[in-house]
């Protein structure tokens, strides 16, 4: 029994901002936020929807995984940014494909949203409880930013990435998963939710924006990738040189050179798209996939590693053959 990625999708919002527009409307330069980041651009959403967003990376990973609506069995949505609290991103993806037979939920586990998702798919099929599961990052983490904390808000952008797991029999798909969390750290990376407030508590109204302490994300991230990689390789049974591609949460280029550095792996196995993406969150690993998915660059048989990292504190990783 093999547990595989048989389509993938994604979808960026239309309008794209670049740092120099940003340096416009905020004191900020494209020299800080590139040198320090690797980022030059994100798309920020103006009229589309997180549901709108997924919905549109769903129907591509459905259409290449040749799986129509009224067959899909499970829909996991990875977000912290839905368009409601309830009905959830999953169900709302649900009412728009038509997927009347599936069953839908969120999983919150911020950047490593997608990896955590991806696990809890995994875990499901295997177990035999469902034959395929449509796993879906979506963000629109833009509408959560405080535009006035200029070392926060530059770092992020909204997309959604989908893939289409399948029961296979006779081929090889994913080899193994790890995952982890540290709340005792999770105050690094906040956004509040909302205060008690009832007839007999009467707080001030007020919205929350995501904070974060950079540094001890970027020391954490640093130090957390490369041991749970090592740890899913080889609880994959296989050796680091043979990955073709490590498809990595894409926060930062210089976290991505770090681990590429600790593990001993060459940056040219390390694809990015955070130049003109930025952060975002729980669809950075499947929107990259499908990117080099489209491009053509994996090929049938080809060992790839995915990595998320952030918010909670949460980190997850898999070994699949493509
Ligand atoms: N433009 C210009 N200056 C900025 C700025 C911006 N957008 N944001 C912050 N600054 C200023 C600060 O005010 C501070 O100025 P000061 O020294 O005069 O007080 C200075 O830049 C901080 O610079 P530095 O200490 O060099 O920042 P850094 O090297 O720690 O880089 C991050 C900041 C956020 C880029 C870096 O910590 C990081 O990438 N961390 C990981 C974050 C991440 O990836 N989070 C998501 C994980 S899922």
């Amino acid at each position: 029994m093999a547990i595989k990625i048989c389509g993938t999708g994604s979808c960026l919002p239309k309008h794209c901002v670049t740092n120099d527009d940003l340096s416009k409307i905020m004191d900020t330069s494209d020299e800080w936020i590139r040198s320090r980041t690797g980022i030059e651009s994100r798309h920020l959403v103006t009229d589309e929807t997180t549901t709108f967003l997924s919905v549109e990376a769903a129907r591509a990973a459905m259409q290449e995984a040749e799986i129509e609506p009224e067959e899909v069995e499970l829909i996991l949505a990875a977000t912290i940014s839905p368009d409601y609290v309830i009905p959830t991103l999953a169900c709302e993806v649900q009412r728009e494909l038509g997927a009347v037979h599936a069953v839908a939920f969120d999983v919150g586990a911020a950047c490593s949203g997608f990896l955590f998702a991806l696990n809890t798919a995994y875990a499901y099929l295997k177990s035999g409880q469902y034959k395929n599961a449509l796993v879906i990052g979506a963000e629109t983490l833009s509408k959560m930013m405080d535009w006035e904390d200029r070392s926060t808000c530059v770092l992020f952008g909204d997309g959604a990435g989908a893939a289409v797991l399948k029961d296979v029999p006779g081929e090889e798909g994913i080899l193994s998963l790890v995952q982890g969390s540290d709340g005792a750290r999770g105050m690094v990376l906040s956004c509040g939710g909302r205060e008690i407030h009832n007839p007999y508590v009467k707080t001030e109204r007020k919205l929350s924006y995501v904070q974060m302490n950079g540094q001890e994300v970027y020391k954490f991230a640093v130090r957390t990738v490369p041991l749970a990689i090592s740890d899913a390789v080889e609880k994959a049974e296989i050796a680091l040189d043979q990955v073709d591609y490590f498809v990595l949460h894409q926060a930062n280029i210089r976290i991505i050179e770090s681990v590429a550095k600790r593990l001993h792996q060459p940056m040219k196995k390390f694809p990015s798209n955070l130049q003109k993406c930025g952060n975002i969150s729980a669809a950075s690993v499947p929107i990259l996939l499908d990117e080099m998915n489209r491009k053509g660059m994996l090929k049938k048989g080809n060992t790839i590693v995915l990595a998320g990292f952030g918010g909670g504190l949460t980190w997850g990783a898999a070994v699949l053959t493509w």
